[in-house]
């Protein structure tokens, strides 16, 4: 098995390392625009192979696509943060620039392979790439949900000092803070609701610093996080490579499916070989509805200025 990850920077280079790590496959292919980058940081993590005990090989390319044919699975991670005086436009129009040459460059080598999007904005750039590649919906998921829903996990585990592998807890809806939905009503620690161990206030408080989850860390940082990303990232082609079928919140196209249509956002689905597999329902309650409904508004606002940038 193959798999290619493009961008190697921060979060790039940490989902290769994970899918390195944990051996799922035999060739992983690092690529960059950035000269020498993608070799340099692929030559790196071959050089932790004796010292971990891995097998897969790591091969990094400036730009050539030739080097990532026939990959069962690409990640997408190019892309550029959002600078000071930028505004949210400019933005979508230079990262959607990149994720649609990307995907098309990988596409020329890879026909048959499952596209993973994690540039930002997430839920707009997975949108974009299921329009411009004309792909099966199946075969082209956003990772966002995976990541949010393990930074719930960890709060969670903050609140009520258990092990977060205990823990059943998923976000749904888009990938801002604004836009995504913690369930913290669905929540579980081994089949017993959080909301029967904690206060209303607590699970509050949770939600909120789930929601803000990431800028949190870009305000410690100085810039955006990778080491969950990257896992969160690894974690889902973990499931696609393995034909796991677990079930993680994915940014998939809707039709039909909790109530709207002709819009990629995050729902719990099973994660398989052929990609996504299938959306589960989780029954949502009138106001979680409500805020998937906003939510996706929201996040259809965004797609709104691909059309622009098309025009
Ligand atoms: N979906 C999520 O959960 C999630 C989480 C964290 C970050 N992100 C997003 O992931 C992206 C990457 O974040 P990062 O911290 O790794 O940024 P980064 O700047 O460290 O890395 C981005 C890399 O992309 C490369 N690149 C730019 N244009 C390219 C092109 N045309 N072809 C190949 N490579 C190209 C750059 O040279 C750079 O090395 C950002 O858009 C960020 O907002 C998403």
């Amino acid at each position: 098995m193959k798999v290619t990850v493009v961008g190697a920077g921060a979060v790039g280079a940490t989902c290769a390392d994970n899918i390195a790590r944990k051996e799922l496959v035999e060739e992983l292919v690092l690529v960059d625009i950035k000269e020498g980058f993608a070799e340099g940081k692929a030559l790196d993590i071959m050089q932790t192979a004796s010292l971990l005990g891995f097998d897969t090989r790591v091969i990094g390319s400036t730009n050539d696509y030739s080097k990532t044919a026939n990959s069962d699975v690409c990640v997408i991670t190019s892309g550029i943060p959002r600078k000071p005086g930028m505004t949210r436009e400019e933005l979508i129009g230079t990262n959607a620039k990149i994720v649609e040459e990307v995907s098309k460059n990988l596409l020329k080598y890879s026909p048959n392979t499952i596209l993973v999007v994690i540039s930002n904005p997430m839920d707009t750039m997975t949108y974009l790439t299921l329009k411009a590649t004309g792909l099966p919906k199946h075969r082209v998921i956003g990772m966002g949900g995976i990541l949010d829903s393990a930074r719930f996990k960890c709060y969670l585990q903050q609140a009520l000092d258990c092990s977060p592998n205990d823990l059943h807890a998923t976000v749904i809806g888009g990938h801002g803070d604004t836009t995504m939905i913690p369930l913290t009503r669905l929540a579980t620690l081994n089949g017993t609701l959080v909301s029967n161990l904690l206060g209303e206030a607590e699970l509050k408080q949770v939600s909120a610093d789930t929601m803000v989850g990431g800028a949190t860390l870009t305000k410690l940082l100085g810039t955006s996080a990778w080491y969950a990303p990257g896992a969160a990232g690894a974690a889902l082609v973990e499931s696609i490579i393995r034909n796991e079928k677990k079930v993680f919140p994915c940014c998939v196209s809707l039709e039909g499916e909790y109530g709207q249509n002709d819009i990629c956002l995050g729902v719990p689905v099973v994660i398989g070989r052929n990609g996504w597999e299938k959306i589960i329902d989780y029954k949502l309650n009138a106001e979680e509805q409500e805020l998937f409904n906003k939510s996706a508004d929201a996040v259809r606002n965004m797609n709104q200025v691909l059309d622009t940038l098309v025009a």
